[in-house]
């Protein structure tokens, strides 16, 4: 067997950090992955169970009913085809396993390969990379200000982004949008954190008008509800965009069995049919990171960007692993910024995803 030569899963490089903060005496206080722990909301939860009785193989494409809430939600959440004529296609949104799996092979469902080159930000979610490796593509990392390179076929944009926080605005988005087109590349904006934006800050959707100028011809937005909607466990997400290209990721899809459980795609449409629950996500974190930036700050960390999204991202001016391993030894489990890229190597990345009792009890041992 010749296995993709990957490389190792970061968050086992932990390990021992991980041991030094849970044996603080009043537990760990794990910030270091992004993973809700706030309930499903009801609704939500009553649609996935209703649904039980599905013995039959769902549909890929995913139920009618599923589409036109996932266009519906975006229009509504975040203007993107809120108009009449700027209307998104229904037909062009397909249902993914979580994002992950459609971040990791979107390069292969694309068809790219050696010779091309898959693009992503400097500071990056790792599947970025994970995904040009596992087709064989050249990854590259591009920092906001830096040109694609020639080759490029792929450009993977992420605002707010894992692991910054930092918010491109539209025009920012747009400048991008040209680029890659001018070089025929698609571009995937993986927009998770989309409806998390952060007090007084405005993001904006790939899909929006005023960044694509009125044809959504080879852009891909990338939804997920594993943080909007509390539901990383029930892996649920979504790819929408230019028709032509959501049709062949179909067409892929289909033979090679990427398909979401007919009770998940219940569960979705109701959670993109309602906005309430994303309203009270958005009030939770924003309470979160007021407790918890204030608290770093104080504790000698520089914040950086981290206005919107899950994450803050903080340094002591040190190699971030001598930071992992001071806050684990005050019961704080964070990240090292490594992870995500060479550029972060003086950043650590702290995740809002704990409960309100387990921030609070993290901004009293910063103080301590
Ligand atoms: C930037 C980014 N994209 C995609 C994902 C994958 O999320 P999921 O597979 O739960 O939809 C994550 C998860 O943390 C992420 O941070």
């Amino acid at each position: 067997m010749r296995f993709p030569a990957l490389p190792d899963f970061p968050w086992d490089s932990l390990t021992a950090a991980a041991a030094v903060a849970r044996s603080h005496p009043d537990g760990v206080v794990d910030l270091s992955v992004g993973t809700p722990v706030d309930p499903v909301p009801t609704a939500i939860g009553d649609a996935l169970g209703a649904a039980w009785d599905s013995p039959g193989y769902p549909q890929t494409w995913g139920t009618p009913a599923l589409r036109e809430a996932a266009v519906g939600a975006l229009a509504r959440r975040h203007g993107a085809g809120r108009t009449e004529g700027e209307a998104l296609d229904p037909d062009a949104v397909l249902p993914t396993i979580g994002s992950k799996e459609l971040v990791a092979w979107l390069p292969t469902l694309l068809g790219l390969g050696p010779g091309d080159v898959v693009a992503f930000p400097d500071l990056a979610y790792p599947t970025y990379e994970v995904g040009a490796q596992l087709a064989g593509v050249e990854p590259a990392r591009v920092g906001d200000d830096e040109p694609l390179p020639d080759g490029t076929r792929l450009v993977w944009l992420n605002s707010p982004s894992n692991p910054t926080g930092r918010v491109l605005d539209a025009g920012a988005l747009a400048a991008r949008v040209e680029e890659a087109r001018a070089l025929g590349a698609v571009v995937a904006s993986d927009e998770c954190y989309l409806a998390l934006p952060g007090r007084g800050v405005v993001t904006t959707s790939v899909l929006d008008p005023v960044v694509h100028g009125g044809s959504v011809e080879g852009l891909l937005a990338v939804h997920s509800l594993s943080k909007t909607s509390n539901l990383a466990g029930y892996r649920a997400g979504l790819v929408l965009g230019d028709p032509h290209l959501v049709a062949g990721l179909l067409q892929v899809r289909k033979h090679a069995g990427m398909i979401v459980p007919r009770p998940v795609q219940e569960a979705m449409t109701v959670a993109l049919r309602d906005d309430e629950h994303v309203a009270a996500t958005r009030a939770r974190y924003d309470a979160r990171r007021d407790v918890l930036r204030p608290a770093l700050e104080a504790a000698g960390l520089r914040v950086e960007h981290s206005r919107a999204g899950l994450y803050l991202w903080a340094t002591a001016d040190e190699p971030c692993r001598a930071t992992v391993d001071r806050l684990a030894g005050r019961g704080i489990l964070v990240a090292p910024g490594e992870f995500y890229g060479p550029a972060g190597g003086a950043h650590v990345r702290v995740a809002l995803t704990a409960s309100d009792e387990r921030i609070a009890a993290a901004a009293e041992r910063l103080a301590g």
